[in-house]
């Protein structure tokens, strides 16, 4: 039991302890990007519509770096769990300002804290805009570096640099920089090196680049220019000139227009030898990377339905490789209980990066497949689709026993996280069509 004096002690350890993280939470007003906003009210507002304006809100980031459910109960599946409790890299890319302060005092940011206790703007304005240039380097044996503290170089402070030399704000310093029209900005957050290139993003783009595949960069495709002519800022009593311009909308993988024009899809069925063959051709006509793009839980799905006049689905009788992997879904572990959207061992086809981790001790020394970057230690397979590099694949079913109509249908859906995966966290898969296609036969 504890006595009245311990429990005031105790109070005022915790009060003491408590102190400098009070401290800490003052945020400096002038890098909020609602104050930018006071005047740059259009672009304040498509970025605050962005995943990236979001980034800091994120509950998927919050639990996958804690080890936390939706509930907010330990789960053992995250990050830190995992790594035994460390800070890791993680803060770099999602709260990058406040990572470059502590370094340069030799400490650690915990994402987690950063981001309960909103000790942070996130991806914010004053962050992009304090960026003076990017540093992407390779050590000799071609791994690159790619901390926050390596690649950011932070121009002086109150000066925000952009696209434009004729820039002049009343409020601030303005200062044109190239990289701000290069891909290379965005290969700050968009390229991580740990033991394989986990998050890829820029290096795909570069050899796409460079090879012809693309000739757009990624401000290009996803800050897309505006129609017509606008001011960049309103400010009383100050005439801002109207300009041609990009949007901050940071358009991505949740944006149904983007998902629908990254793809085609031809889809080619016919009777032959008795049987029903598939074949089907994806490319990546229009992402400047490979599609899924970056983080390795991410994955695209194409399902393939083969059914009867009645709607049964026929029999599949093709080579095991048109099977779906169990990282489609296998429905519960224990009791073997299927969803819809279970599609393991069905016909189709993945396209991802998958990594395998260690052999874990407390999952009976067994690795574990489909891993974040953090515990990657070998590649099981990666089928993501290579801009301007079509994928072909073969299926093949038994015809219907009665005759009649086939129905076949094809469709590619972009799935956000690993079905098994979503199903563990307790996170309602995010799953979007990106493209389907249908063809009846009648043999
Ligand atoms: C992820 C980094 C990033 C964030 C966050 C960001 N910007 Fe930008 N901003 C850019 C890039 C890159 C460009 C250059 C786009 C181009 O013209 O190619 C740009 C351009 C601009 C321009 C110049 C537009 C022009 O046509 O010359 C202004 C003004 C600006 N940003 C203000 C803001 C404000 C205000 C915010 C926050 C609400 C913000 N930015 C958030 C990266 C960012
Ligand atoms: C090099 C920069 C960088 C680092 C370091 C980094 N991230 Fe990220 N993170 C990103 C980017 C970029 C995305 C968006 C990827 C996409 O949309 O495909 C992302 C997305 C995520 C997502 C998916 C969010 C969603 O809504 O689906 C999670 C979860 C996440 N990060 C957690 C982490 C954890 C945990 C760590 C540390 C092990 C980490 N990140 C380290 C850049 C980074
Ligand atoms: C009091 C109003 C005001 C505030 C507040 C303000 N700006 Fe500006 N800013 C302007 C004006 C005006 C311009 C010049 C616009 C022009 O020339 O078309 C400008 C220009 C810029 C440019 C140069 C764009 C280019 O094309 O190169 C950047 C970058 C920028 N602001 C970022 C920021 C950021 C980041 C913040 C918040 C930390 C901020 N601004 C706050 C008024 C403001
Ligand atoms: C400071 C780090 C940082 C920089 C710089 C950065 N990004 Fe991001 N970006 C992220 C993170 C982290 C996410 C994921 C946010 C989340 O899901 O919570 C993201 C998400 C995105 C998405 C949304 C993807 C989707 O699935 O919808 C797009 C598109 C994107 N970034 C493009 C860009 C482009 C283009 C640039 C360069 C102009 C850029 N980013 C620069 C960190 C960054
Ligand atoms: C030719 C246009 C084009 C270029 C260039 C391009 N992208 Fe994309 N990007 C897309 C399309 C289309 C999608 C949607 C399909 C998808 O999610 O893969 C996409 C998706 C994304 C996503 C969402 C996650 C994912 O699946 O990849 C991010 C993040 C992203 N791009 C960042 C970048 C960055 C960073 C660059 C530059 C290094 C870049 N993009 C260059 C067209 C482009």
């Amino acid at each position: 039991m504890t006595t009245h004096i311990q429990r005031g002690f105790l109070l005022f350890l915790s009060f003491w302890l408590i102190q400098p993280l009070i401290a800490q939470a003052a945020l400096d007003p002038a890098k909020d990007p609602k104050y930018c906003g006071s005047c740059h009210k259009r672009i304040y507002k498509e970025w605050s519509q962005s995943l990236m304006g979001q980034d800091l809100n994120n509950p998927i980031v919050y639990q996958f770096y804690t080890g936390t459910n939706p509930q907010g109960k330990k789960d053992g599946l995250g990050f830190q769990p995992m790594m035994h409790g460390k800070k890791g890299d993680c803060a770099d890319c999602h709260v990058p300002e406040l990572v470059l302060e502590k370094h340069a005092k030799g400490e650690e940011v915990d994402l987690g804290i950063a981001m309960k206790q909103k000790l942070d703007y996130g991806i914010s304005c004053h962050f992009c805009h304090s960026v003076a240039d990017v540093d992407i380097r390779k050590d000799s044996d071609g791994r690159y570096h790619t901390r926050i503290f390596e690649t950011a170089k932070l121009g002086p402070p109150g000066t925000f640099h952009g696209p434009r030399a004729d820039a002049r704000a009343p409020v601030h310093g303005s200062k044109q920089s190239e990289v701000f029209k290069q891909s290379r900005f965005c290969a700050m957050c968009h390229l991580n090196q740990e033991k394989f290139l986990s998050i890829s993003q820029y290096d795909d783009w570069k050899q796409a680049y460079e090879s012809g595949k693309t000739d757009k960069t990624c401000q290009e495709c996803h800050m897309p220019l505006l129609p017509g002519k606008h001011k960049l800022a309103t400010v009383e009593g100050l005439d801002t000139p109207e300009r041609v311009t990009r949007a901050h909308s940071f358009v991505g993988a949740h944006d149904p227009a983007m998902l629908r024009k990254a793809l085609t899809l031809d889809l080619k069925p016919r009777v032959q030898d008795g049987k029903l063959v598939v074949e089907t051709t994806v490319e990546n006509v229009g992402a400047g990377h490979k599609v899924p793009g970056s983080g390795p839980i991410r994955n695209v799905i194409l399902k393939i339905d083969a059914t009867d006049a009645s709607g049964k689905p026929l029999h599949y009788i093709g080579d095991k490789r048109g099977l779906l992997p169990p990282l489609a879904g296998f429905g519960n572990p224990k009791t073997g209980q299927r969803d819809p959207n279970d599609w393991g061992g069905m016909p189709g086809k993945m396209y991802a990066k998958v990594y395998r981790s260690k052999p874990i001790p407390k999952m009976g020394n067994k690795p574990m497949v489909g891993v974040g970057g953090f515990l990657a230690d070998a590649v099981v397979f990666d089928t993501a689709l290579k801009p301007k590099e079509p994928d072909h694949a073969r299926f093949v079913f038994a015809l219907p026993e009665n005759g009649g109509e086939i129905h076949v249908k094809a469709r590619l859906v972009y799935r956000d996280a690993f079905k098994p995966l979503s199903d563990r966290k307790g996170w309602k898969l995010a799953q979007r069509e990106m493209l389907s296609k249908s063809q009846t036969l009648k043999p």
